[in-house]
């Protein structure tokens, strides 16, 4: 295993000399004006996309500093624009539209299709003509809850094209996030599908989708339509699509048990034939809202995320470009799900701007086996591919043998992100998956941030593993120490951005003061990333993870604060405490210290009821690996919950370091003991 710092892996000559960005002298030139002059540089950049009318005020203005009032980033005043315009039309005109779009690669494999740029204009243009009969108007909000479809790329662009702000659940989360999201964004239309299947597990999202819709009228709250996209329903052929000679399993074509709301329901299939396919889109301010998207948030409630028009097009489309090198003809893969920003940004935004050929994917990585993504590499030829680091864990685990097996021989630059990547994972991705002739290009970023912050460019910066190397085009990073002072030279701080950046969040979604709190209260001046790292010798970064009340769970930010929430919910639980716990795969596991009411019994079935209330109140990614009890907490004389001295017993580290402020002490032997078995 490579150490920190240690092996430098330069760029191959052929991956070099081809490449937007050829040199690290190259980059720095950029890099140098980017921030600098960053009018001048994302000027030039904004040449190429469609503006109804140019910019006439400034073209970047900001306040970064509570002190000096209100925080607000603005670019490219007076500027409008339409981003939907941008991804379809304006390629279109360009001379793509005859050019696949999307190859859509199903759960089953051979269940496939494809759809060009022409054919998903008109599609756009349909389903922004059903979207603006049920009443959806600029500035609205739409509630997308959907599987990993091409009809989902159909949604999120028609709101786009009317100005309606996108609000995408990821298809994981339980009915009771769902609503909570729908709430708060206050989504009148909701778009679901009737199910899928992920491997061999049925999600009846119509289902859930009436549930969390009913949960919402308790609150008050009425979802005026549900637009339901039949998916696997008894119209579609049975095993339509399917390549039977060479794949035997096949979609089921099923009815799923639903209840039918004749007032509220549509089948999208009913609403888009009656459609017209002509569209004029809906011009817009440079910061009107695209869409919003939410996060875990460390106070427990999620956060609404909320991106605009012109900056975030330009962000997402210059790291789309640079990061993967993609050029015309390349095909292009991420396997995220759409519901999670590094699909918004890095399946339907960024690529469709720089007019690419992608591959959206309805299956998991290791179903019917481990080698399902070579397959698809080589059946599309993808040379551009992105994927997390959880996804190569556990690839590695299944062995080399699924990866041989396959050609991969178009594979040039191989993306990571969600969490930090091991050594060991990094050089399994370069060695094994990229035969040690592709670029890996680690990304560090948010879904705040809106694109890549930190991150090698292919053909420029020499990688060294586990490192997310420099800062990409507009980007200030800094680190600091718990007083906000900036550390100079090679240090260790929390990682903190100096200027705004096209591409970053202007708001939390109905709660301005709570984005001033969250980014910009601890080191007035920055905007605070809540993630600590180092820096080397060289300038390069290494992210050691996060600093606040956050888990990264298989590269799913989780917030400890809302799963002892859930777990509160249970009459048993009097008190809870999560804490982050090392996992070979996830990267991280959420372990919990439960202390039981009175006379209550902690057991293997309250163990699985605990279980099932985060499923129900969050979703499977947020379900305890551990959940031990705990009569006692360890807390401070003001009644804190040390979780520093948790996350000691839960590795079972007996150095407990300082506990001189502790209340009482001699919980802390009892939760040794209490250590569960299977730990
Ligand atoms: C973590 C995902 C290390 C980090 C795009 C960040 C990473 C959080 C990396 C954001 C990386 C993401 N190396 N850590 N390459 N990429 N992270 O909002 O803690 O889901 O703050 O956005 O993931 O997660 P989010």
């Amino acid at each position: 295993m490579a150490d920190k710092g240690e092996g430098v892996y330069v760029p191959p000559d052929h991956i070099r000399e081809n490449s937007h960005v050829s040199s690290i002298e190259q980059y720095h030139k950029m890099y140098k004006e980017s921030v600098e002059n960053p009018e001048a540089f994302w000027g030039k950049i904004a040449h190429d996309f469609y503006w109804k009318t140019q910019c006439t005020g400034k073209f970047w203005e900001y306040n970064y500093d509570v002190r000096q009032g209100d925080i607000f980033i603005k670019w490219m005043e007076g500027a409008t624009t339409n981003v939907c315009y941008n991804c379809l039309d304006h390629n279109i005109d360009k001379g793509l539209g005859d050019s696949v779009a999307f190859y859509w690669e199903g759960n089953y494999p051979g269940d496939a299709s494809q759809i060009t740029y022409n054919q998903l204009l008109k599609e756009v243009c349909k389903c922004a003509n059903v979207l603006i009969n049920k009443g959806v108007k600029k500035g609205d909000r739409v509630a997308i809850y959907m599987p990993m479809i091409v009809e989902l790329v159909v949604a999120m662009l028609a709101c786009a094209r009317i100005g309606a702000v996108h609000s995408i659940v990821f298809g994981g989360f339980s009915a009771d996030s769902l609503a909570g999201r729908i709430l708060d964004s206050k989504s009148s239309v909701l778009i679901t599908a009737d199910g899928v299947y992920r491997g061999e597990k049925l999600l009846n999202l119509k289902e859930i989708s009436d549930t969390a819709i009913q949960e919402c009228l308790e609150a008050g709250f009425t979802v005026s339509s549900c637009i339901v996209v039949r998916h696997l329903g008894e119209s579609r052929e049975p095993g339509a699509g399917g390549d039977t000679e060479h794949h035997p399993p096949k979609r089921p074509c099923i009815k799923l048990q639903t209840n039918w709301h004749n007032d509220r329901d549509c089948w999208w299939h009913d609403l888009m034939a009656d459609a017209s396919d002509q569209f004029e889109p809906v011009w817009l301010d440079a910061e009107d809202p695209l869409f919003m998207l939410y996060t875990s948030g460390s106070t427990g409630k999620p956060k609404g995320v909320l991106h605009t028009q012109a900056g975030y097009m330009l962000y997402a489309a210059t790291t789309t470009k640079y990061v993967f090198d993609y050029k015309p003809g390349e095909v292009y893969w991420c396997t995220a799900d759409i519901g999670w920003i590094t699909g918004h940004s890095y399946i339907t935004y960024g690529p469709m701007l720089n007019g690419a050929t992608s591959v959206i994917f309805e299956g998991m990585p290791i179903w019917p086996d481990a080698g399902r993504m070579w397959e698809i590499v080589d059946k599309y030829k993808v040379s551009k591919f992105y994927t997390a680091p959880t996804a190569i864990r556990t690839l590695m685990k299944f062995g080399e043998d699924y990866v041989k097996k396959h050609s991969r021989k178009s594979l040039k630059v191989l993306g990571t992100v969600g969490e930090p990547i091991n050594p060991e994972a990094w050089l399994w991705y370069y060695n094994v998956i990229g035969d040690k002739r592709c670029c890996i290009v680690d990304t560090y970023w948010q879904t705040e941030t809106g694109g890549h912050v930190l991150t090698p460019l292919p053909g420029a910066t020499p990688a060294k593993p586990g490192s997310a190397t420099l800062p990409f085009f507009g980007q200030v990073p800094a680190v600091v120490n718990e007083n906000g002072e900036e550390l100079d030279g090679p240090c260790e701080g929390y990682l903190v951005l100096k200027q705004p950046w096209p591409g970053q969040m202007r708001t939390v979604y109905g709660d301005h003061q709570r984005f001033e709190r969250t980014y910009f209260q601890k080191f007035p001046g920055y905007y605070c990333t809540g993630d600590g790292c180092t820096r080397d010798k060289d300038g390069y970064y290494w992210i050691t993870g996060r600093t606040d009340d956050m888990m990264n769970v298989s590269g799913h930010l989780l917030s400890t604060a809302e799963i002892e929430s859930a777990l509160i919910e249970h009459s048993a639980v009097a008190e809870a405490a999560v804490v982050a716990y090392p996992h070979s795969i996830k990267g991280e596991c959420v372990y919990c210290f439960v202390t039981l009411k009175e006379g209550k019994m902690f057991n293997d079935a309250l163990v699985g009821e605990l279980k099932v209330k985060v499923r129900q109140k969050i979703g499977p990614i947020a379900v305890p690996e551990y959940i031990q009890n705990a009569p006692g907490l360890p807390k401070t004389r003001s009644g804190k919950i040390m979780r520093r001295v948790l996350r000691k017993i839960a590795k079972n580290q007996q150095d407990l370091g300082d506990v001189s402020t502790m209340a009482d002490s001699s919980v802390v032997e009892v939760l040794f003991q209490n250590r569960p078995k299977n730990v």
